[in-house]
């Protein structure tokens, strides 16, 4: 076997687009040291990602690891959620979720998420120089995810001080983002005891009630689960939201068609900066359950596999031109929400959240410009995340 290769550095997290298009050309599948020393393969090409998301012979499942994965880990009682099960138990799940997830439930936040969004926007024009990602990406994503489980005003400060820690751990305080899961998973059991005994009209409290064909989901499941969504909905929706508008502004004349019918923002134009900024790199990892053999390469049973989404949206095989952002693109079939049976439950809030915030923000701020030089922008470090650690703006209006 070659030696492995150690990719993620620091150029990777300036443009991983540019080593993504390297990597992908010189080879399907290769085996990658990961920053923390840990190794495994990752596969590179649209095809090759697109099949092995619908391909059963891959767990999620972290106990389906050869040698113990090594990665981050939550507490055992969060580990009962729909990243971490294979079918049949994940179908069991996703189909109890689904009976609480549901359209309508969506539905009930447009009102909310766009008067947060007018409110965080009326907040921004009073200010000289915003930051996009502290002032309005991260929290109308925060406050959506609050309504959606039904988490009360006084506990949303907290809340959002135990994300903080998780998603920027101080690095001279290496237990901080630990005790900060640790408080959050402690939170929670104590919000799904309060909606249990009190039921309000949310996500949380649809989630205990449903009962199908006398199967129901138990304490563990309803605590991992929120801690999942709660996880997935923020995180992504604040790097989303943040890398989309910097995409607008890197392609002006795409800013400008998206003006024309803003706030509304066309299904074309959501998918193209879905495949374009979404923030992902890879799937969540998975681990083959016998030898496979993607694109002649060998990937024996147990071994760490990262599948790179965001690479297959810019493959050139996947879709023409990929790295020219164009809102008009039609035929679009990216994978920033996954595919198969994990394709991400919360696809239809995510869609509407960033289609308010993008439309609404780019209507009320005609003139809005970068504050810095392009090459000042700061990102965040991680290499699994692509996402931007501010991006202060000048409003013009
Ligand atoms: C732009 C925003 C979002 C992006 C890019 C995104 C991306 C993804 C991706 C790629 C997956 C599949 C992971 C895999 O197969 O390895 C996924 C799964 C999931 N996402 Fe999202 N997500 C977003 C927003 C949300 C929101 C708002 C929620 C909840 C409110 C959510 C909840 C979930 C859940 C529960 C799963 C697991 C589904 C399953 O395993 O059956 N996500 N997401």
């Amino acid at each position: 076997m070659t030696a492995p290769i150690a990719p993620f550095d620091a150029e990777y997290l300036l443009d991983p687009h540019v080593v993504h298009r390297k990597l992908r050309e010189s080879a399907p599948v290769h085996r990658v040291v990961l920053p923390g020393g840990a190794e495994a393969w990752l596969v590179t090409r649209a095809a090759d990602v697109r099949n092995a998301l619908t391909d059963s012979r891959f767990s999620i499942d972290k106990s389906s690891s050869r040698d113990g994965y090594k990665g981050f880990r939550l507490p055992p009682v969060l580990d009962a959620n729909l990243l971490n099960i294979d079918a049949p138990d994940h179908t069991r799940l996703r189909r109890l979720v689904s009976h609480a997830f549901t359209r309508q439930r969506v539905g009930s936040l447009q009102d909310k998420i766009q008067a947060e969004t007018d409110v965080l926007l009326d907040r921004i024009a009073d200010r000289a120089q915003p930051e996009l990602i502290a002032d309005f990406a991260a929290p109308l994503p925060l406050t959506v995810i609050n309504d959606l489980l039904g988490i009360v005003s006084e506990d949303r400060e907290q809340f959002r001080n135990w994300t903080n820690t998780m998603l920027a751990p101080d690095p001279n305080e290496p237990q901080q983002a630990k005790r900060a899961v640790v408080d959050m998973e402690r939170f929670i059991v104590d919000l799904v005891a309060t909606k249990r005994a009190t039921p309000a009209d949310d996500f949380l409290s649809d989630l205990i009630a449903v009962r199908d064909a006398g199967d129901e989901l138990t304490e563990d499941e309803l605590v991992s689960l929120a801690f999942l969504i709660f996880w997935g909905g923020y995180q992504n929706g604040v790097e989303f939201i943040g890398k989309a508008v910097l995409a607008l502004l890197d392609n002006p004349d795409q800013l400008a068609e998206l003006r024309i019918t803003a706030p509304e923002v066309s299904g074309a134009a959501l998918e193209e900066l879905l495949r374009y900024s979404h923030p992902s790199q890879f799937a969540v990892r998975r681990f083959p359950t016998e030898d496979i053999t993607i694109s002649g390469v060998r990937i024996p049973a147990g071994d760490t596999v990262l599948l790179g989404i965001a690479s297959a949206n810019r493959d050139p095989s996947f879709v023409p031109d990929p790295d020219r952002l164009d809102l008009t693109r039609v035929d679009n079939p990216h994978l920033a929400f996954g595919n198969g049976i994990h394709y991400c439950l919360g696809a239809p809030l995510a869609r509407l959240e960033a289609r308010i915030a993008i439309g609404s923000l780019v209507h009320r701020f005609p003139r809005i410009e970068l504050a810095i030089p392009r090459d000042q922008i700061r990102w965040r470090s991680s290499f699994r995340e692509h996402g931007l650690a501010a991006l202060p703006l000048i409003l013009g209006t």
